[in-house]
């Protein structure tokens, strides 16, 4: 009984700031102003969260640009994010209101933050706006930071053929990465070893069979010595279509370790093979789809 007196009195006792806080994101999300400045005059904390979001985050969402730069006025932390949803930069981004994207940049944001599993430059890139991107690079975003499952901002742009904004990326610092040369460490390789290897990772999308036929992803018998991108009736990404020459050692070797780094667009979304062993097992087991495997390097 004590307790529940206790409880009221306490809820009593904060119900006015509770108030406040509501009317100020209240305020925050119809951009109002005055309301704005009367919630806060009336003592709600500028950071205050409620349903997950800061009054600055609700104020961006909404588009409203005086209540945005009233609250940075007022000491709003231009990089509070209390929930996955990340900063009010990501809103502005998503909606690419380049306006706001400037106000909360000049205002300190961060151009590398994320959002659940990605950083600032891939929403800029989702949401196709090619000055978005520019600012936040101007700005320092990092050209190669990667999704939480090693999407690239360029694998993204050119995989919904945003070529702009890929060659933005590509002249402002995109390193595509290349692994050491492994054709001297295939006559080691262990094939078996490279069997379970494609059996756990690529098996799942690719036949390697005479007779298997294409999958999800194309039939890999043969697939060493032939011309890329070559399977009869198949659609290919323009990535893959636009690299020359049939598949060697070294070019499936820098196309495994990181298919969406190495060759961006690509429409074979996986993670890749990191491990340098693994994948010239890998390569070496390729190499037995073939009635005439081809010569060891
Ligand atoms: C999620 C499905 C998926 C997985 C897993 C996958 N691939 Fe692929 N793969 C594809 C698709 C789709 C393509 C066609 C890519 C394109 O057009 O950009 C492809 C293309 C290829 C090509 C080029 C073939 C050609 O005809 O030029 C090779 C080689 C290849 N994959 C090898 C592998 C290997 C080795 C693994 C395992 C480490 C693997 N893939 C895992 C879907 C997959």
């Amino acid at each position: 009984m004590r307790g529940v007196l206790l409880f009221s009195l306490l809820l009593l006792v904060h119900m006015p700031i509770v108030a406040r806080a509501a009317a100020l994101h209240d305020a925050a999300m119809k951009g109002d102003v005055a309301g704005i400045a009367a919630a806060m005059d009336a003592g709600a904390g500028v950071d205050n969260i409620d349903g997950g979001a800061t009054p600055l985050y609700l104020a961006v969402r909404g588009g409203h640009m005086a209540a945005a730069k009233l609250l940075l006025e007022r000491g709003a932390d231009v990089n509070a994010a209390p929930t996955p949803l990340g900063p009010a930069l990501m809103p502005a981004l998503a909606k690419r209101r380049i306006d706001l994207i400037n106000l909360l940049l000049d205002n300190g944001a961060d151009p590398n933050a994320y959002r659940n599993r990605e950083a600032a430059l891939h929403v800029a890139v989702r949401s196709g706006c090619l000055d978005c991107v520019k600012a936040l690079v101007e700005d320092g975003a990092d050209v190669n930071a990667k999704t939480k499952d090693g999407k690239s901002p360029l694998h993204l742009a050119k995989f919904k053929g945003q070529h702009e904004i890929a060659d933005y990326l590509t002249s402002h610092g995109v390193v595509l990465p290349t692994p050491a040369p492994i054709s001297k460490k295939l006559a080691a390789a262990d094939v078996e070893k490279g069997r379970t290897a494609f059996t756990r990772l690529c098996g799942y999308c690719h036949n390697a069979t005479p007779d298997g036929g294409d999958n999800q992803g194309p039939s890999l018998w043969n697939v060493v010595g032939r011309d890329k991108a070559s399977v009869a009736k198949r659609r290919y990404s323009d990535a893959l279509l636009a690299w020359q020459g049939v598949w060697t050692f070294e070019d499936l070797n820098k196309f495994l370790l990181e298919p969406m780094l190495t060759t961006p667009g690509v429409y074979m979304e996986m993670t890749g093979v990191p491990d340098d062993t693994e994948r010239t097992n890998l390569i070496a087991y390729l190499r037995t789809l073939s009635d005439k495997p081809i010569a060891l390097p």
